[in-house]
């Protein structure tokens, strides 16, 4: 039953597999061609029914991925793929969105570790942003969405330096009353980057302060190369034994940027900033108000400059060029 699909098989004789891209505990992720679109490359994401479940939770379970891929197929961002369609076949839910080409950043942090080195500050805030972007865009939705399972893994980077969220498996809507309860899709998320409310299974308790903390568990990973101890653990050792300081394992990162991860990092959400808009303020500093808040100033240089890095190259080329015109001749 639960066989991988070989390559040239078609879905909804549309959909050409060409390669299985990972396998999860749910199902399988293939890489596709679209037929009507030739030389679109899609990306299927397969749900396999828990064989041991009853033919009333299948269904349930069934109903609820319907629910859940149309509103997916609405959300329209950046940072996120795509997603185009979705449909099933013999029991088997899949999902249709765009192919991103690249790494994901697992495999950027293994790769960096092995060299013994870091990961820039400036690459891990270019990133952070994005992902910022992408979740204010998820938690501004009505219902709000939440994404429920941010790491390394589930985050690819494109060639061309955009950032995609991945991994909608988990993705629940933010249900304010009963009747408008939508039931999870899949019930794993990953301890070692999820808050205290997310672990032993959904309380009904994450906001979007539990998608901050796994993105701040992301953040941190990121620049120590390690992923911080699980909330779990933190919260049975007690404050005294907590977290081990960034710039103890990475002295190059600037203390506004630990400061900002280790409050969004906070083991109750109270402790965290109110929302993933506020945590964004705390690392990058508020526009509309530098002078309120002069430990991010320099950051904020810092990134302005980076950014612009190849537009002041060229200033300076220019001055040069210019003054050594004005004094040939
Ligand atoms: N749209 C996509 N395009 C390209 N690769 C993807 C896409 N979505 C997921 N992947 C890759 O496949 C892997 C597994 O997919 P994911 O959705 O995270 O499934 P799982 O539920 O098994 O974790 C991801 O880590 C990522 O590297
Ligand atoms: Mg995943």
């Amino acid at each position: 039953m639960s066989e991988i699909l070989t390559p040239g098989t078609i879905l909804r004789d549309r959909y050409q597999i060409i390669d299985l891209v990972g396998q999860g505990g749910m199902g399988a992720i293939y890489k596709a061609e679209d037929d009507r679109l030739v030389g679109r490359l899609c990306a299927i994401k397969e749900v396999i029914p828990n064989p041991s479940a009853t033919k009333a939770y299948q269904e349930q379970s069934q109903a609820a991925f319907q629910r859940e891929a149309s509103v997916l197929a609405r959300l329209d961002h950046i940072n996120l793929p795509k997603v185009s369609d979705f449909f099933s076949v013999d029991e088997r839910d899949y999902l249709v969105m765009d192919f991103v080409p690249g790494q994901d950043l697992r495999e950027i942090i293994e790769n960096t570790r092995y060299k013994n080195d870091f990961i820039p500050e400036e690459d891990v805030l270019t990133w952070a942003e994005q992902l910022l972007d992408a979740l204010a865009y998820l938690h501004q939705q009505d219902p709000p969405v939440l994404h429920r399972d941010i790491k390394p893994s589930n985050i690819k980077l494109t060639p061309n330096g955009i950032i995609k969220l991945v991994d909608f498996g988990l993705v629940k809507l933010l249900a304010t009353d009963d009747d408008k309860t939508v039931t999870v899709l899949q019930g794993r998320a990953t301890v070692q980057y999820a808050p205290l409310e997310q672990i032993g299974g959904d309380s009904g308790h994450a906001d979007g302060r539990a998608d901050a903390y796994s993105l701040s568990a992301t953040l941190y990973h990121l620049l120590t190369n390690f992923p911080p101890p699980d909330a779990k653990t933190r919260y049975i050792k007690g404050k005294n034994q907590d977290l081990l300081a960034i710039r103890a394992v990475n002295s190059s990162v600037s203390s506004n940027t630990e400061n900002a991860i280790i409050h969004a990092l906070g083991l109750h959400p109270e402790d965290r900033p109110e929302d993933v808009i506020a945590f964004k303020k705390e690392l990058f500093g508020d526009p509309s108000d530098i002078s309120s808040n002069g430990k991010t100033s320099f950051t904020n240089w810092r990134m302005v400059f980076w950014r612009n890095r190849m537009l002041l190259a060229f200033v300076v080329l220019l001055f040069v060029v210019s003054v050594s015109l004005t004094f040939a001749y």
